[in-house]
């Protein structure tokens, strides 16, 4: 694969649906797996085969109904956990393992109680497992963030010898900071011998608003999967989203310089569907989509958007699946924009003095209302004219 190639691994159906209250059936993963798929995602995680029983039919599902991506499912660093997952996978065109055990001090000892020479031991053991069933093993070090780097070091390296072809490092609880995140990978990068046998993986988390942050200085040290999940669905603070990454990446290719596969064009769909099906709103100034992320209501920025859309505008709202971008008539926009818009609704001002009486009661009415509708424009104008 082109070295400059990042592979989007999208866990919406998985670690988002760990997002309190987001749990969804069979036939709405199945739709957003159908997204996902439109969208072009590399690989979907479809779940957790052993979590349940519903949650093993949706895994099995989407790997049964997706075929242009590759489908995935997790388990933790168990025998019983591998054996379901490889089982839900069985019909999937390219199945994944995603296999994981904590490597942090805090979790070895509270959570796993075992040394560390224990839980080396099992994740070769789990990853040698879980190559029997399938090509590609994703091993995770689960709280990597807060893991010593020798430790990771060793664990990996024995992790890629048993055959794991992806290592993901996750931010667990969303700890880290991106220059220190990002030289973590660096050294990690640097320091194991056989680190050029396996793809990087960055998993954030936003406990502190940074997980597409952490990602990007992952990306710019090496990493070349991202996992993100769409609207920055789940657990706590949620995932770093999407949408942010793919466009983060396409936008700033010129600092970033690698590139996804993703067609941005059924971004606001996929974001929509996830939306509708998990009942989660989108907030209105939400990055890429939320619907404000493309709308100008200043006159300031309006005059510069109707000289040259550029002045106030670093993406394209039709590249990520916006009709266009929109110019909100309130109480900050200007004559120009007021004109423009009327226009646009087939009024014209006989002079200037119609204009400006008519420009006067917009802004007594931007005043009292948040957002002019083109309806509260007619309505305004024939009052300006009936008035005269
Ligand atoms: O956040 C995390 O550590 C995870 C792993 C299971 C990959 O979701
Ligand atoms: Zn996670």
């Amino acid at each position: 694969m082109n070295n400059n190639r990042v592979v989007i691994f999208d866990t919406t159906l998985r670690d988002g649906e760990q997002s309190p209250g987001a749990s969804m059936t069979k036939d709405e993963k199945l739709r957003i797996a159908k997204a996902l798929e439109k969208m072009r995602v590399d690989v979907i995680e479809a779940g957790f085969a052993m979590a349940s029983p519903g949650d093993f039919e949706s895994v099995k599902a989407v790997a049964e109904t997706i075929k242009n991506s590759s489908i995935c499912s997790l388990s933790r660093a168990l025998d019983g956990d591998i054996d379901r997952a490889g089982e839900a996978l069985k019909n999937a065109t390219v199945p994944r393992i995603h296999t994981f055990i904590a490597t942090s001090p805090i979790h070895m000892k509270y959570k796993l109680r075992m040394e560390p020479e224990k839980v080396l031991e099992q994740a070769v053991h789990a990853v040698k497992r879980a190559r029997k069933l399938v090509d590609h093993v994703e091993f995770s070090c689960e709280d990597a963030g807060r893991s010593d780097l020798d430790f990771l070091c060793r664990i990996i390296e024995a992790a890629i010898n048993a055959g794991a072809r992806t290592i993901n490092i996750p931010d667990t609880v969303g700890y880290a900071i991106p220059h220190q995140f990002g030289e973590t990978f660096q050294q990690l990068i640097e320091r194991i011998p056989n680190a050029d046998k396996a793809i990087f993986s960055v998993h954030c988390h936003n406990d502190l608003g940074l997980a597409v942050a952490n990602s990007l200085a992952a990306v710019a040290h090496g990493a070349r999967q991202v996992e993100c999940t769409i609207n920055g669905l789940g657990e706590r603070a949620g995932n770093a989203s999407l949408e942010e990454i793919v466009m983060a990446i396409k936008t700033r290719q010129d600092v970033l310089n690698v590139e996804t596969n993703i067609d941005t064009k059924h971004i606001v769909s996929t974001s929509r569907l996830v939306s509708s099906i998990t009942g989660f709103p989108i907030q209105p100034n939400k990055a890429i989509v939320g619907a404000n992320a493309f709308a100008h209501e200043s006159g300031i920025h309006q005059d510069g958007m109707l000289k040259h859309r550029e002045t106030y505008e670093i993406m394209k709202a039709e590249d990520v699946g916006w009709k266009a971008n929109k110019m909100v008539l309130g109480k900050h926009s200007g004559r120009t924009a007021f004109k423009g818009r009327l226009e646009e609704l087939g009024v014209h001002f006989s002079s200037e003095a119609e204009l400006n009486t008519a420009f006067t009661r917009f802004k007594e009415l931007a005043d009292k209302k948040h957002e002019i509708f083109d309806e509260d424009l007619q309505a305004l104008v024939s009052d300006t004219r009936t008035s005269e």
